[in-house]
């Protein structure tokens, strides 16, 4: 027995479960891992002609780093690469043995309770509307310097949800027994009070 703790934090594209995740880690002390950027490693490299199983297959820590994951062509990318079977079971080890860390982990992505770490402590699902998580993307990419437009950030949201949802393999969706916290209409702190509160009545359990 270890005393690891760890919580699965899924949900969609800019819902805020960055956000959240990275604040309830520092919270509890727990180390933090975003798998998204996993998917958006392989699919930068696969943008630069690398074999797509190949890519998931020989990733590297150090790929993690690369500063060029967080935009709109890498994630749409992340996203395809997302549906392939063997790019998945290749990074799977990595997450699981990232959750049983001694002292505690948060993973955040799209089947951390469902397929990653089923038997986490805590599970929650951080949703929000396609257009408020539009929104936000929008203010987030333009922020960094990104050109472009609030419909075409909402369109490929609309379109990487439905190909996170739709796939057949680890689809997005909560797991049974997480915690469903929609951030809508709410503000980062109501949501990360909510998060927290949450996996404190699951620590005290
Ligand atoms: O969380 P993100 O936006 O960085 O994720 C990018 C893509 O990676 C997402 O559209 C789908 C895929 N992904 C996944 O399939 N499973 C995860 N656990 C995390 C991300």
């Amino acid at each position: 027995m270890t005393d690891s703790f760890t919580i699965a934090i899924d949900g969609p594209a800019a819902a805020g479960k960055g956000t959240i995740s990275k604040a309830v880690a520092t919270e509890f002390g727990f180390a933090y891992l975003d798998t998204g950027l996993l998917y958006r490693a392989v699919g930068a490299r696969v943008l630069t002609g690398v074999d797509p199983i190949e890519a998931a297959q020989t990733l590297q820590p150090e790929d993690l780093d690369r500063d060029d994951l967080r935009t709109a062509e890498v994630a749409q990318a992340a996203s395809k690469v997302a549906v392939i079977s063997e790019v998945r079971s290749a990074l799977v080890d990595f997450q699981r043995a990232f959750a049983r860390r001694a002292g505690g982990a948060v993973l955040d992505g799209r089947d951390i309770g469902t397929v990653i770490c089923p038997n986490a402590e805590a599970k929650l699902y951080v949703t929000a509307s396609a257009e408020v998580r539009a929104k936000r993307r929008f203010l987030e990419l333009t922020g960094k310097g990104e050109v472009t437009s609030l419909e075409t950030v909402l369109a490929d949201v609309k379109m990487r949800d439905d190909r996170d949802m739709n796939r057949a393999e680890a689809p997005m969706k909560p797991a049974e027994d997480a915690v469903v916290i929609d951030t809508s209409d709410l503000s980062i702190e109501q949501a990360l009070e909510l998060a927290l509160k949450t996996i404190e009545a699951v620590r005290r359990t």
